[in-house]
């Protein structure tokens, strides 16, 4: 059987330094939450239990870590009297608090924290057979952390916060990270025994260390090698620095996989994002939330999509996109817009300025240009003209239009839902299809163009239409007279040039 493993998660902390109504552990970063990134990271130990410490905001900050990991445990603390204090809060949330195993201590704010970090220092720390371990780091500036005090063998002694340490003590760069690891069944015994007799009236959990110690029990300290791991985002500017710092892993991850990058400083892909090899990612390109895109399509420049589908193969071009599936070959842009529930059909096209919703386009059918599509259905391989506006909104209702199959619809059509046009109709230009066209069927709805002959050289004189207009008639009476020279003088032939 493997060994228990409990992880308490931190987070009940303020963060005012974000200066935000949102809580600092729900600020995101590359699609997720910073303590949905921790969450994560946590969960790839498969602990037998995790325990989150909420208290500031914590009717914000519960109900997402519920929704993060439903199984996680939520321990209150109504006063943030320090670490030591929020770990015995989290013990105490348990029917039966750990005796035995492991029990992780990290921060809710550290989105960098990898899975294989955590593991890494809790094997180390089985391994070691220490009461507690510490994941320590060597940093070039250590104010504010906690230093790792080592007697004259090298053995750690204790951990010493920042405003309770000597001049000496300060000079000190080996810091303790925050992420820590217990012994169960020593942890249990030495929460109840943390006093809060120092600087800031805290109960330090690190004092945990000087404990063992005192009982001759082992310390470890593992050093992280990568030390933006354990780093927290405490304001927005720290936020963008990680998140730029994420962003950097997760694109450089994906080049290893075999997709094609051209611009990495410019391309934004989030950690839920699944991409298939030899996908190419032109500049200016988020691709975000659960976004998969399958062999190579590609995407860009200047294209932004959520939670969409793309196809093997696909092409998207300066595309807006949310909750989009495009098929295997299609093409989608310049410009185009894509609204939840559009679904484009293998080799299908959305064009350039297309906005669709609600929009179900079959295999091989085309919007190419300037057109709204929304609540509609376009069977496979039918071509709608450019300029076309799917009316689906009477001012109360919106309703659905459906095109057949193989049909052909001319440019600047109104389709006003709730419309079909049957399979292999045509409509002609300019058409307002008010009722359904039968199969095969062509609709028109414009009246027979009618030319009022002059009607410029009369309403507009004197204007440079009018002039234009006036030059254009004198030169084709000069033609006829001149044609008229040159055919002799029959009447007939008069009358019928
Ligand atoms: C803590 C450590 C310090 C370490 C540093 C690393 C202690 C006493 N100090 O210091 O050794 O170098 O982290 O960043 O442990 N929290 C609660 N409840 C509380 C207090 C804190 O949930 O009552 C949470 C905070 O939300 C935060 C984490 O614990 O996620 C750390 O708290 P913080 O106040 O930032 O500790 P530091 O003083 O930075
Ligand atoms: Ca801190």
């Amino acid at each position: 059987m493997t060994e228990q493993l409990t992880v308490i998660v931190l987070a009940a902390g303020g963060g005012t330094r974000m200066k935000s109504k949102t809580p600092k552990v729900l600020h995101r970063i590359a699609g997720r939450s910073m303590i949905g990134h921790v969450l994560t990271a946590v969960g790839s130990l498969e602990p037998t239990r995790v325990v989150t410490v909420v208290g500031h905001q914590r009717e914000l900050v519960a109900p997402h870590v519920t929704e993060v990991r439903s199984d996680t445990v939520l321990a209150v603390q109504e006063e943030q009297l320090g670490t030591g204090h929020a770990v015995r809060v989290a013990l105490e949330a348990l029917d039966a608090p750990p005796s035995e195993g492991t029990v992780l201590i990290a921060y809710g704010d550290t989105p960098l924290l990898a899975g294989e970090t955590l593991q890494a220092f809790a094997d180390f720390h089985r391994a070691a057979g220490a009461a507690v371990s510490i994941l320590s780091g060597i940093v070039a500036n250590p104010h504010g952390y906690g230093r790792i005090v080592r007697d004259e063998a090298g053995t750690v002694q204790a951990i010493v916060e920042e405003k309770d340490a000597t001049e000496e003590q300060r000079a000190i760069t080996e810091i303790n990270s925050g992420i820590l690891a217990f012994d169960a069944a020593f942890l249990a015994d030495a929460i109840g025994r943390i006093g809060n007799d120092n600087a800031k009236g805290e109960y330090y959990l690190t004092d945990a260390i000087a404990l063992a110690r005192e009982a001759d029990l082992t310390v470890a300290a593992h050093a992280v090698e990568d030390a933006l791991q354990t780093e927290g985002a405490n304001d927005r500017a720290q936020l963008a620095e990680l998140g730029r710092e994420l962003n950097r892993r997760i694109v450089t991850g994906w080049m290893c996989e075999g997709v094609t990058v051209m611009d990495p400083a410019t391309t934004w892909i989030d950690a839920d994002v699944v991409l298939a090899q030899d996908v190419t990612i032109l500049p200016g390109t988020q691709l975000l939330g659960a976004t998969v895109v399958a062999e190579d399509a590609v995407i860009g420049p200047d294209t932004t999509l959520e939670d969409c589908e793309i196809g093997a193969g696909a092409r998207v071009v300066r595309t807006h996109g949310q909750l989009a599936v495009i098929g295997a070959g299609a093409t989608v842009g310049p410009f185009a817009y894509l609204r939840p529930g559009t679904e484009l059909g293998a080799k299908g096209k959305i064009g350039t300025f297309v906005e669709t919703k609600n929009a179900k386009i079959g295999e091989g059918a085309k919007v190419p240009h300037l057109s709204y599509v929304g609540d509609a259905e376009i069977g496979e391989g039918s071509n709608i003209g450019a300029g076309t506006i799917f009316a689906n909104y009477d001012g109360v209702n919106k309703h659905r239009t459906k095109v057949g199959r193989h049909a052909k619809t001319g440019s600047n059509n109104t389709f006003v839902a709730p419309i079909e046009i049957g399979d292999g109709a045509s409509t002609g230009g300019g058409t307002v299809v008010r009722r359904n066209v039968p199969a095969g069927a062509l609709a028109v709805s414009t009246s027979p163009q009618r030319n009022l002959e002059g009607w410029v050289l009369s309403r507009r004189a004197g204007t440079a239409q009018g002039d234009a207009a006036a030059a254009a008639l004198a030169a084709q009476t000069g033609e006829q007279s001149e044609n008229t020279q040159g055919l002799g003088d029959d009447p007939a032939e008069q009358a019928e040039s």
